[in-house]
């Protein structure tokens, strides 16, 4: 049995409380908030006793965890993680890895420095369909377009209506982290514009474009509002690929499709139609990435998620918003 602290006890860390409760290997052992009454709610509704406090470094050497997880708001997640890390405790954390590339080089060099694992939970990844649209994506060839488009409008109240870039840095880090789960390759530059409607509930930009160049030359695009009334897409986006033998399609719900050529003849060359293969038994979410954590903890492999590659995520997000705010496009190596 593995003992974890969660540090966070809002909407998220909750919904963590309940994977960890619910999980045969693992036991919440301590629990932090710097609120006191939203820790004690939190334990009441799913129905733990662990150590609680909020002062994160005294629980951290009371309760000595085998790992620690992270639901702070982004901004929080580079003091928690160093922290930890450099306390010798691995560290499952929230997406977006931190608030600025600084922040996230500091963390990634106390993963290395530690000899520690940190592994950011892109819980996006673990969804049956997305691993179904993947396979169909590497048999349609080279890659030369592929495009995302977001639209939802959901009120949470809170950090994401106060911060700057709520799309790109809250939301878009799942998108862009799928692209490149998608595509199977880096991106290396982006042009960018972000905008808010002056009918827009958040403060900072909650619109956004971004043209991406990727290492084989080809492009992604995102397209994203999330100030969308009606006419939604779902959290996953709905997206379409185009390479060098065919097309492939996922509507970000159930409704996958694919077709590779057949022949070289004709004005339109004939196609086939793929047949998407849906992973049997597969946990999603933030489930999914518990389960790939454990793993990695008890073999030493290297989890989706590492944050020496979703750094590479994160930089997709600030090379947006460093294009959008200096209208150029701007070189993933920049930021
Ligand atoms: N993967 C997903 O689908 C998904 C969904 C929602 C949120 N998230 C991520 O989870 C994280 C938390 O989001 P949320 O919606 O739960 O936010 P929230 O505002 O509901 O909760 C954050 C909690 O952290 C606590 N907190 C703040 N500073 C702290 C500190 N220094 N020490 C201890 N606790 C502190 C707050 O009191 C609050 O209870 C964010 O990074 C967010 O992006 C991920």
């Amino acid at each position: 049995m593995k003992r974890a602290l969660i540090v966070g006890a809002g909407g998220m860390g909750r919904t963590w409380g309940r994977n960890l409760a619910s999980h045969p290997e693992t036991e919440i052992a301590g629990w932090c908030d710097v609120s006191l009454p939203s820790l004690e709610a939190a334990c009441a509704e799913i129905g733990v006793t662990p150590e609680i406090g909020t002062d994160f470094p005294a629980l951290l050497d009371q309760v000595r965890p085998d790992f620690v997880v992270d639901v702070t708001p982004p901004e929080i997640h580079h003091d928690v993680v160093n922290l930890a890390l450099r306390a010798g405790v691995p560290v499952l954390g929230e997406k977006p890895m931190a608030h600025s590339m600084e922040a996230a080089r500091a963390m990634v060099a106390a993963s290395e420095e530690s000899g520690k694992l940190y592994m950011v939970s892109q819980s996006r990844r673990y969804n049956a369909e997305l691993v179904a649209f993947c396979d169909l994506v590497r048999q349609i060839g080279d890659i030369g377009i592929l495009n995302a488009d977001f639209y939802l409008g959901p009120h949470f109240g809170g950090f994401r209506d106060e911060m700057p870039s709520p799309l790109v840095l809250d939301m878009a880090i799942h998108t862009f982290d799928a692209a490149r789960k998608i595509a199977g390759q880096d991106f290396v530059s982006v042009e960018a514009r972000e905008w808010n409607p002056g009918w827009s509930w958040m403060k900072g930009d909650s619109s956004a474009e971004a043209r991406f160049t990727m290492a084989n030359g080809g492009v992604f695009h995102y397209r994203g509002s999330w100030v969308a009334h009606g006419c939604m897409t779902s959290w996953e986006s709905e997206w379409r690929a185009h390479g060098s033998l065919g097309g492939a399609r996922w509507d970000g719900f159930s409704g996958l499709s694919g077709e590779v050529v057949e022949g070289s003849e004709g004005f339109f060359y004939p196609t086939r139609a793929l047949e998407p293969q849906i992973p049997p038994q597969f946990r999603g979410g933030i489930e999914g990435s518990l389960d790939e954590f454990l793993w990695a903890l008890e073999t030493g492999g290297t989890p989706q998620g590492e944050c020496h590659d979703n750094i590479k995520s994160l930089a997709m997000v600030f090379a947006v918003i460093q294009s959008a705010a200096e209208r150029r496009e701007v070189s993933l190596d920049e930021v």
